[in-house]
């Protein structure tokens, strides 16, 4: 009976979009086709960090340069990320970095591709990697950066990021810290709110890496 309604939602979907199969259980990220994003994008960008770190970084999505490297946080965001670990005492190489969506999602503008935020059913659909991720490397403590990250390692989409910035979440195995992404800290509108934005993220690597050794 499961089965049978398992495959109705697989046809019905799949009538409706020929590209996506929502209920697919894709082996690879590159066979992923959960969502549209793929069809946009560049390459899949995986996380990356060691196997058993204490760590876990969560982003929203691969950015331009990520998308086009096939690596998290390589672009200004991760310039500033870097620059905040560092600030906060950690090593990129030590935290396993990631993001709640693996596909660039853009938009055209002239000859540029403008980051689009994620809807929910693009972070349900990759939630399926998340999960996988979570459960491999086991991290104590999980850093949100930003609000679709929240949304995606707590599983709730109505969750608010300016209700649990400064918080330490339990989530099962896991102790999340909320904070604010890092590209907002380089596109606020005045210095004030970029040093403050920037100051609360390294307070949070550092809140991190406390827990992380507890
Ligand atoms: N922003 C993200 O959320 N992730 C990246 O990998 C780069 C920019």
């Amino acid at each position: 009976m499961a089965d049978d309604k398992q495959t109705r939602r697989s046809r019905s979907s799949a009538q409706s979009d020929p590209d996506v199969e929502r209920d697919q259980q894709p082996a690879t990220l590159d066979e992923c086709r959960r969502c549209t994003l793929w069809r946009n994008a560049t390459q899949a960008v995986p996380g990356e960090g060691p196997r058993r770190a204490s760590i876990m970084l969560v982003g929203e999505q691969p950015g331009d340069a990520e998308d086009l490297q096939g690596r998290p946080f390589v672009g200004p965001a991760g310039a500033l990320l870097d620059k905040a670990l560092e600030e906060a005492g950690l090593k990129r190489k030590d935290v396993y970095v990631t993001n709640a969506v693996k596909h660039f999602k853009w938009t055209p503008r002239g000859k540029r591709r403008m980051h689009k935020t994620p809807g929910q059913r693009e972070i349900e659909a990759c939630g399926y990697w998340l999960e996988q991720e979570l459960r491999t490397v086991r991290a104590r403590v999980i850093v949100a950066l930003g609000a679709t990250a929240l949304k995606a390692v707590l599983d709730d989409s109505h969750a608010r990021l300016q209700d649990a910035l400064g918080k330490t979440i339990g989530h099962g195995e896991h102790l999340v810290v909320a904070t604010y992404h890092p590209s907002f800290a380089l596109r606020a509108p005045d210095p004030e709110t970029r040093r403050h934005v920037y100051d609360t993220i390294v307070a949070a690597l550092q809140t991190a890496d406390k827990l992380g050794h507890k």
